[in-house]
């Protein structure tokens, strides 16, 4: 098997607008937004509470795909590093794993901090933190 098809249940609604202006890691952010998941996907949100971490998996829509060396962070002091030991958002695959606080939860809106991704970003999937 060498692919497949995902469906995203959601999108990211947020105010980071602009590449330049988004965090480089949730561990350094405290950016809000809300997590819009599709209806069907509602029954799947049971147990999220405010005041809980989750893990929501991203396809980050706008990161380029055909590179695999980057300098992390930019920072060419570092060397060239390949994309799969960094946490580039530049990969084959763009997904990105971010660790969030939920601030509320109403009906299919999940409220969020921590953010480090962008405004219209596709939702793969959402996991409990352990
Ligand atoms: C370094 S990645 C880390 C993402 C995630 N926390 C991880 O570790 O997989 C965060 C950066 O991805 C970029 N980014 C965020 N949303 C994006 C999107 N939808 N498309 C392309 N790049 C995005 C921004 O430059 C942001 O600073």
């Amino acid at each position: 098997m060498k692919e497949a098809t995902i469906r995203f249940i959601g999108v990211l609604r947020g105010d980071i607008t602009d590449l330049a202006d988004t965090p480089k890691m949730y561990t350094e952010s405290s950016r809000t937004g809300t997590l819009e998941i599709y209806p069907q996907y509602r029954d799947g949100l049971d147990g999220i509470q405010a005041g809980r971490k989750i893990v929501v998996l991203f396809w980050l829509h706008k990161a380029a795909r055909d590179v695999l060396k980057v300098y992390p962070r930019g920072d060419k002091s570092r060397g060239l590093h390949g994309v799969f030991a960094t946490r580039s958002p530049m990969r084959p695959n763009p997904i990105a794993i971010s660790e969030l606080t939920v601030t509320a939860v109403h009906g299919n809106f999940i409220e969020v901090s921590g953010l480090d991704i962008l405004d219209g970003t596709p939702i793969i999937d959402i996991k409990k933190k352990i």
